[in-house]
């Protein structure tokens, strides 16, 4: 499966991808990154990888449905079988969910529905939970609700601050990422109500 994975961010998600290209059957191939942010680190890796890399910076278009647009055309450049979404800080408009769903994969530092938004790991530990996780799902036209593909838990220490606790979910959650896309690849997902089932 062609997958174009979109990243705002140092893009070890991406990393991770990469590196299951070698894994025999994995079943998906990255073909192409799209990010947000001109310096973003996951675009070093992608051209380090020889994958296309292209930028479409919010600052480049008059208003933001132009930017949507122009993200949504840089994806469907590629031909995309699947679209993931690995550390996307910005929330993409339904006209861009529409042309790719069911297709959208979103990966998020914190076991929804608990914790969404762009600050789950902070949001958990200041809550005190003592298990958090990552959870992997199909991107629907809110933020952070769309059908659960694959959750793992990550334990919260007491000494943990954001970083370290975002540290350890990061490890369990490129993991997942890699577990969930090749799944998807190879065997589809279909969704029955807001239960979403990989594997025909
Ligand atoms: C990931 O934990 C992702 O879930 C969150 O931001 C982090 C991005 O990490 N939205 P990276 O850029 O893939 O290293």
């Amino acid at each position: 499966a062609r997958v174009v994975v979109l990243a705002s961010g140092g893009g070890s998600n991406l990393a991770a991808l990469l590196a299951a290209h070698d894994e025999p059957g994995f079943g998906a191939r990255v073909v192409g990154v799209v990010s947000d942010r001109p310096r973003a680190g996951a675009l070093d890796l992608a051209r380090d990888a020889g994958v296309p890399a292209v930028v479409v910076d919010p600052a480049d278009f008059p208003d933001r449905p132009a930017w949507n647009r122009g993200t949504a055309d840089a994806v469907a450049v590629f031909r995309p079988d699947l679209v993931v979404l690995a550390g996307f800080m910005r929330i993409l408009a339904p006209e861009f969910v529409g042309r790719f769903e069911p297709r959208i994969l979103n990966t998020h530092p914190a076991l929804l529905p608990s914790f969404p938004g762009a600050h789950g790991v902070r949001d958990a530990l200041a809550h005190g939970v003592k298990v958090t996780g990552c959870t992997v799902h199909l991107v629907d036209t809110g933020v952070d609700t769309g059908p659960i593909l694959a959750q793992a838990a990550v334990p919260v220490l007491d000494d943990d601050d954001e970083a370290s606790l975002h540290e350890r979910i990061k490890v369990a959650e490129r993991a997942l990422l890699v577990e969930t896309v090749g799944r998807v690849a190879r065997e589809g997902v279909h969704v029955v109500g807001r239960r979403a089932v990989v594997g025909a």
